[in-house]
């Protein structure tokens, strides 16, 4: 009789069991469709972000077109003043033949003319003038590092050319500027 209400417990036992797998089961399930419905709304966010992206994008992209316009319009304005400084070398140039003494130590800073770019105008400025600052320049007397390292391996004779021919720009620009 035990026996038999043993069974019976048990089989009632493995019948709740397994019930109860049943609704663990659904809840597995259910938790499954959860899960599910969360990742299928994260696609929909992700696809929603993109779309929200290219509405932030949209004024940048502007900007960007904004940037490249300006920037074509400084390389325009780099390429007139690149151009404008090429006639006005060709001008120097042809107007201006000076030594190559000058032009290989002087002329890219004081200008192919003398009219000076980094370093000073120098024209309409006399031989004597000229001649005491280079060496002034040279002795370190008048302090500048430039000129002072450039006019070391300069001789006096060279120092007196140079002198002499940059006291002469004035007349040449004068000349040319007459034609
Ligand atoms: C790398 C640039 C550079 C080069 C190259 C250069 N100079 Fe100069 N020079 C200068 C600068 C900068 C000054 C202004 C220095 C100062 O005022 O202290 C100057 C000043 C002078 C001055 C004085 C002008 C004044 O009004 O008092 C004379 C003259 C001169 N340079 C002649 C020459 C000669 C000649 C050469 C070529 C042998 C030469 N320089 C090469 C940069 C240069």
């Amino acid at each position: 009789m035990i026996r038999h209400l043993i069974a019976a417990i048990a089989t009632i036992l493995a019948l709740w069991a397994s019930y109860y797998m049943y609704t663990l089961d659904k809840q597995v399930h259910k938790l499954d469709e959860i899960h599910r419905i969360i990742k299928a709304s994260e696609i929909k966010v992700q696809l929603k972000k993109p779309a929200v992206v290219k509405e932030e994008t949209q004024p940048t992209a502007e900007e960007n077109a904004a940037a490249a316009e300006e920037a074509l319009k400084s390389k325009t304005k780099e390429l007139d003043k690149k151009l404008e400084a090429l006639k006005n070398k060709a001008g120097n140039l042809s107007a201006f033949k000076v030594s190559k003494l000058y032009k290989q130590n002087c002329s890219s800073c004081h200008g192919v003319n003398g009219r000076g770019i980094i370093g000073p105008n120098l024209v309409g400025k006399s031989k004597e003038y000229i001649l005491e600052q280079l060496k002034e320049f040279k002795s370190g007397k008048r302090r500048n590092y430039v000129m002072y390292g450039l006019l070391q391996k300069m001789d006096e004779e060279k120092l007196d050319q140079l002198a002499t021919e940059i006291s002469t720009f004035k007349e040449k620009w004068d000349k040319y500027n007459n034609q």
